[in-house]
């Protein structure tokens, strides 16, 4: 079926810094953004805060040695910024450091894969007053953050990704307003979020391959692969827009090292300010391509026109507390809409396994043979234990196997995956969701008292079997479980 070494192949499960380790003031961490936004913003709707978590920060082993047992040949994991650099850029912190060679050393002891993010939502406080990514100034900051880790840990680490879902980000920083610092609807400011990004992971790639290090290093995207709706009356002009709002931005800069042609006529056409595009970036671009795409892959953006009525954002953290279907409309763009064959989350956000296949073939479509890693794909849910704290979580199962089964046929039509990752290795902090809404192959027991049990769920199990399916060469893997 697939035509690599199955061997080679990276199976595993994927968290970020902030929604899992805790301990968000020892050792010389300082304040990242999601802290003081936790703190102290009343947007926190679910008062939840990251600073305990689930402790991997001392539970790393426990999580680790999980992970090993369930048949993971690899662990995806971000490195705090605020922890390295606790103002951002300047003095180390030996302290994280330190943290971070203990987690790379026993994932490599346990034959896991590093795959190591540099920045997965978490700005330290510092640079998010400055203006974040908004602001030229943090592409500088975030190039001498980077440079620190390849220096640290480039020794052990061979895969990196430079930034988790820049468009995702922006887009609830600047749109949505459901992430710090909480603008909406604000298109000036999301497109500059999203552009600088993209600078700033092209300069880290091009200073990673400059400093000789053997590894590969590539981006993140969601995926945002854009169907247009039957019966829609100008699909074409649909989809550019939608392509040049959701994901070219970021695909053309990192996998072709260049801006699309049509983004400066579009930002000028719909009077968004275009000033942050600089002449100089155009060889960043050039000389900062990833070596491999990293697909976060959860839903597509189904989509019809749009023009009477006024430009919203819908989106819904409150869960089932909330009938809201997560959504957008721009007026005279396009609007996103229900397809009434498909189900959604309580969250309101579509379960759509076709889009796996979609994506990846809508992915060498347009750039080619881009080695491709599935970074996330998950199921997000309520759930109830047994009393033993054995959660039963059939509906994951269900639709994980969905996603995969579509890989595995996108694969078989040509797609160069070379890795999944489940999101997430364990229940941790779903950022404004809270800790309801889980997406844990294994259950942590958040209850008081609980001391914050792991207990594998049904899911584990299964996902287990299918790595050990796909090894010994079925042609589909999981469903005997
Ligand atoms: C991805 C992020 O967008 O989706 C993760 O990289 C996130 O950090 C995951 O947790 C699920 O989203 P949410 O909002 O349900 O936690």
């Amino acid at each position: 079926m697939v035509l690599m070494d199955r061997k080679q192949f990276l199976w595993g499960g994927a968290t970020a810094a902030y929604q899992c380790e805790g301990a968000w003031n020892e050792d010389g961490k300082g304040l990242g953004e999601w802290d003081v936004f936790s703190h102290e913003s009343p947007l926190n709707i679910n008062g939840a805060t990251g600073d305990v978590s689930c402790d991997f920060y001392h539970r790393y082993q426990e999580d680790l040695d999980l992970a090993a047992e369930g048949g993971h040949n690899t662990f995806r994991f971000s490195i705090s910024w605020s922890r390295i650099l606790p103002s951002g850029t300047g003095e180390i912190n030996q302290g994280g450091v330190d943290f971070y060679n203990r987690v790379i050393d026993y994932c490599l002891s346990k034959g896991l894969e590093p795959n190591v993010t540099l920045f997965h939502y978490d700005l330290p406080d510092v640079l998010a007053r400055k203006g974040g990514f908004a602001n030229r100034e943090v592409i500088d900051a975030f190039v001498e953050y980077a440079e620190v880790c390849f220096r640290a840990f480039g020794d052990r680490v061979k895969l990196w990704v430079t930034i988790n879902e820049p468009r995702y980000y922006a887009y609830c920083s600047n749109m949505v307003g459901n992430y710090p610092p909480n603008h909406e609807l604000d298109f000036d400011r999301y497109f500059k979020v999203v552009y600088n990004e993209a600078v700033a992971s092209s300069r880290a790639v091009a200073l990673y391959r400059s400093l000789g290090l053997d590894g590969k290093i590539g981006i993140v995207i969601d995926n945002c692969n854009v169907e247009i709706a039957p019966g829609t009356k100008d699909p074409q002009g649909i989809r550019l827009k939608a392509e040049l709002f959701y994901d070219r931005l970021m695909l053309d800069t990192q996998l072709r090292g260049e801006l699309p042609g049509a983004l400066i006529p579009f930002l000028r056409e719909n009077g968004i300010d275009d000033s942050f595009v600089l002449f100089e970036d155009a060889l960043s671009f050039e000389q900062g391509t990833s070596d491999f795409l990293g697909l976060n892959c959860y839903n597509r953006m189904y989509l019809t026109d749009y023009s009477e009525g006024p430009t919203e954002v819908f989106h819904n953290n409150k869960g089932a507390g909330s009938k809201k279907k997560e959504g957008i409309r721009i007026k005279d763009w396009f609007e996103t809409t229900d397809d009434p064959t498909t189900k959604r989350n309580l969250w309101g956000r579509e379960i759509y396994p076709r889009c796996m296949y979609n994506a990846l073939m809508g992915i060498k479509e347009r750039y080619g043979d881009i080695p491709v890693y599935i970074t996330e794909n998950g199921h997000g849910c309520y759930e109830q234990a047994d009393e033993s704290g054995y959660v039963e979580d059939d509906d994951r199962i269900e639709m994980m196997q969905g996603y995969i089964d579509n890989m595995f046929e996108a694969m078989k039509d040509g797609c160069n995956v070379r890795g999944y990752y489940a999101w997430s290795s364990m229940d941790l902090y779903s950022w404004v969701n809270g800790y309801e809404k889980r997406y844990g192959l294994v259950r942590v027991d958040f209850a008081e008292g609980a001391d914050l049990k792991r207990i594998p769920k049904k899911s584990y199990y299964w996902f287990k079997s299918l790595i050990r399916d796909y090894l010994a060469g079925s042609e589909h893997p999981g469903h005997n479980y």
